[in-house]
């Protein structure tokens, strides 16, 4: 019985001491983060990102690279493919791509209005398209045929409404369909 009272206190000093530490662990591990967030957060504002491109949503369909008859795919001289498109409530311009199988292909597109986004087929040809920033990305296609683009950013009514086609071409399909030809796209005429 004696013996009760010491064991008592000695098993709460263990107890606080045992809170004490982990305390200190939580008190570490939200300096930590809050630390985390300050540093990056200082690091953005220092540094944007150098890839962020912007355009101006209201000239873009007078003059520069996102007129009308720049839309489309273009093979540069030293045979780069770029696809340039725009984005509108509620289509793409061109509404059908082509492009090359198995050939890296520049993406360059923007929008004029709202939030859009695309998704080509089940590529990884994915990207949102936000007014006043051309977003660009390249990648390869490996299966020829003709695949669906819808837009994947709800930007209205219309959004179910809104996609576009791409047809992928053999090399020698595509090569033949863009002789000659200084934009390229599949849109009935
Ligand atoms: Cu455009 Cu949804």
């Amino acid at each position: 019985m004696n013996a009760a009272a010491p064991e008592g206190s000695r098993s709460e000093a263990v107890a606080i001491a045992a809170e004490r530490r982990w305390a200190l662990v939580v008190g570490a591990i939200l300096l930590l983060l809050v630390a985390m967030m300050v540093v990056t957060g200082l690091h953005w504002a220092a540094m944007p990102p150098s890839r962020v491109e912007t355009v101006d949503v209201k000239t873009l369909h007078i003059a520069g690279e996102f007129i009308e008859s720049n839309l489309g795919t273009a093979v540069g001289a030293d045979g780069k493919v770029t696809v340039r498109l725009i984005a509108q409530q509620y289509s793409f311009q061109p509404q059908c791509l082509v492009v090359p199988v198995d050939t890296p292909v520049t993406f360059r597109a923007t929008s004029t209005d709202a939030i859009h986004g695309f998704i080509i087929g089940t590529t990884n040809a994915n990207t949102m398209l936000v007014p006043g920033f051309v977003s660009t990305f390249t990648t390869s296609f490996h299966n020829t045929g003709e695949a669906l683009m819808p837009c994947h950013e709800y930007c209205g009514t219309g959004h179910e409404a809104m996609w576009a086609h791409v047809q992928v071409l053999s090399a020698a399909d595509f090569l033949a369909k863009s002789r000659g030809v200084e934009r390229l796209s599949c849109v009935a005429r």
